[in-house]
């Protein structure tokens, strides 16, 4: 990677107040709540478990500070889209191909604004269970790397709410999500939280950054977005890597308590995502709901306009090197690690949820030597 001259911070381009909302202010409210959480002291200062020294050691030389590494001086045009629309599969639909030209862009605009707003509340609540994670995981050099992605993750939501401030507009976080950090954060167990967060928020977070680095026209949101997946993958890794060995270790009856809390994340996940094939109706997401209102597109006639790709095969057409997060990367590392039981194979069959074992693509993605994941270029 080369080292570019240190450049100041775009600070002029910033405005100094919150940026816009259209869904209104009232989410920003604070939330504040009580959880209840393990500590865990270890005085046994060593490092056991290889790979996961080598991913310390790897998260250590990879650190980078924004402020350095990315040109802030770079502008947002509004005049011109922000997402590629040959490839955002929402900007190929009918119902936004048919709109004027700086319709398009507004919709566009706002449409990556309220994705990247998700971005942006996701990773504070992966910087809440990261620290979490630190608290409570009781080997020594598992507590260290989950020190790292702490850090990594305050670096990820200081990216975001730079480039949301330069846009201007932001979006309140989408329920399902805070649903499901917030089930993660409170399920007392380091265990489950990795598995909330590390395996499947930021299983899925890993093909959503891939996604809008191809997608991007703006070069400081693609070069952002790829320091912040090479992060990610790191953190996917660490449960990776780290939860076989401490399930295995489980009472049969805790093994089950995580096999459950696994799949009720994956429930929520994959209903908010229309299914694990897209192919369902997704939930309705008021802040998505805001963005049609905004650009005038009324959703009944938005939500047509998606059956009617669906029903054309629009999901099946994924382009080429895609990779299908679910599939290659999400289940097989659950099941690898454990997390799935016989008896939770049942609750996952019953909700029409595949189970995909073969691990080929997870592995043939992996370093050897830490367990990182390695995403293909943009
Ligand atoms: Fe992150
Ligand atoms: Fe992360």
């Amino acid at each position: 990677m080369s080292q570019p001259a240190e450049r100041p911070a775009d600070t002029a381009s910033v405005p100094s107040a919150s940026p816009s909302s259209p869904a209104g202010d009232a989410w920003k409210e604070p939330h504040i709540y009580d959880t209840q959480m393990s500590i865990a002291w270890q005085f046994e200062y060593f490092m056991s478990q290889e790979k996961l020294e080598n991913l310390y050691r790897k998260a250590k030389e990879s650190q980078w500070n924004a402020d350095t590494e990315l040109d802030w001086s770079i502008e947002i045009d509004p005049s011109k889209p922000l997402l590629d629309d040959q490839l955002s599969g929402l900007m190929r639909l009918s119902i936004i191909k048919r709109l004027s030209q700086s319709q398009r862009n507004e919709f566009s605009a706002h449409f990556a604004a309220q994705m990247l707003s998700q971005f942006l509340h996701g990773e504070q609540g992966a910087l809440m269970t990261s620290a979490a994670v630190t608290h409570a995981v009781p080997d020594y050099d598992a507590k260290l790397y989950a020190a790292t992605q702490t850090m990594d993750e305050a670096r990820h939501v200081e990216v975001y709410d730079r480039y949301i401030k330069k846009l201007a507009i932001t979006y309140p976080i989408s329920p399902w999500l805070k649903e499901l950090i917030d089930a993660t954060l409170s399920s007392g167990h380091y265990i489950k939280i990795m598995i909330g967060m590390n395996m499947v928020v930021e299983g899925l977070a890993l093909a959503a950054f891939h996604n809008m680095r191809r997608q991007t026209t703006c070069p400081l949101l693609r070069d952002l977005t790829g320091y912040v997946m090479r992060d990610e993958a790191r953190h996917v890794a660490f449960g990776n890597v780290y939860l076989h060995k401490v399930i295995e270790q489980l009472h049969p009856d805790d093994r089950e308590d995580i096999a459950q809390f696994t799949f009720e994340a994956v429930k929520g996940m994959s209903d908010s995502q229309g299914g694990p094939d897209g192919s369902k109706p997704r939930k309705v997401d008021p802040g998505f709901v805001a963005v049609l209102h905004h650009c005038g597109i009324d959703p009944k006639d938005f939500m047509a306009s998606i059956r009617e790709a669906g029903a054309a095969g629009f999901n099946a057409k994924l382009p080429p090197g895609h990779i299908h997060s679910f599939k290659d990367l999400m289940m097989p590392a659950l099941v690898r690690v454990g997390a799935i039981t016989d008896r939770s194979r049942e609750l996952y069959a019953k909700e029409g949820i595949p189970i995909w074992e073969d691990t080929s693509v997870l592995e043939s993605m992996e370093d050897g030597a830490t367990g990182d994941i390695v995403m293909p270029e943009a």
